[in-house]
């Protein structure tokens, strides 16, 4: 039996959310710059959103670039919106033929222009498409979004469109870039580090975090039903006891 057959298809997480880290150490393990490294992440996005998309999860949401990331080499940095200018559009038609919708979380507006147009094009053109969203996190920071929700949220108490009791889980929610989407109930990071980096800090609150030594371009179809039976074979309580689940 393949692994992929393992997998209870009735037992999916909806939304699988992915800290994609370790390209820069992968392409020095091979002695080249680490660009090769991110060009060769392409074609680990590409085997995941398949995989994913084939086995019926609803939402996909890669970390992509980070708020912290234009701290990098300007060089590395140009490379990397290249990069997903590039591959936004040359996926577009894959996208679309594969009933997969694009969106995106994070400052976009402070994207380079043309990374900026490319994306919301290609939002635009696969919008009405049903079978999986894959959600880009770029210029993304938990920490911002947290505190972008609670300005909204401040201003309306200010001019008493909502009262401050008022402010429940779902309206905090629902000021989030991640309005309408599931909270992931697993998330994976490669490359063996083990931390949260600022990413989806509200969302993540019931998540299970899987981790894998593996360095991102690394990642393929299979290792991600391994993250999904792995997944599966979890007890997820909430606080509860498992005589109470059971
Ligand atoms: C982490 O590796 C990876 C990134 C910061 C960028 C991820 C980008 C891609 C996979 C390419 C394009 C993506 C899409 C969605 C089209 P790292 O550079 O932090 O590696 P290191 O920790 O070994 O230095």
């Amino acid at each position: 039996m393949n692994l992929k057959e393992k997998i209870n298809l009735d037992k999916l997480p909806r939304h699988v959310a992915i800290i994609m880290d370790g390209n820069g150490r992968w392409a020095k393990k091979h002695g080249k710059p680490r660009v090769f490294g991110h060009k060769n992440g392409v074609t680990a996005v590409r085997e995941t959103t398949e995989a994913a998309a084939e086995l019926g999860v609803e939402y996909l949401t890669l970390y992509a670039f980070s708020t912290e990331n234009w701290s990098r080499p300007q060089f590395e940095v140009n490379a990397l919106m290249t990069l997903l200018v590039e591959t936004v559009r040359r996926e577009l038609d894959t996208l679309n033929k594969n009933n997969i919708r694009l969106q995106a979380i994070g400052d976009l507006k402070k994207l380079p222009a043309k990374t900026h147009k490319a994306l919301l094009d290609g939002i635009e053109k696969t919008k009405n498409n049903t079978r999986m969203t894959l959600v880009l996190a770029l210029n993304y920071s938990a920490r911002w979004e947290i505190i972008n929700a609670v300005q909204e949220l401040a201003t309306k108490a200010a001019d008493q469109t909502i009262k401050p009791e008022d402010i429940n889980e779902e309206m905090f929610a629902n000021a989030l870039s991640t309005k309408g989407i599931p909270d992931p109930e697993l998330l994976i990071r490669t490359s063996n580090e083990q931390r949260i980096s600022n990413f989806l800090l509200w969302q993540i609150s019931y998540a299970e975090l899987y981790f894998t030594p593996l360095f991102w371009p690394e990642f393929r179809k299979e290792h991600f039903h391994e993250a999904i039976i792995d997944f599966q074979n979890r007890e997820r309580r909430f606080g509860k006891t498992s005589e109470q689940i059971s």
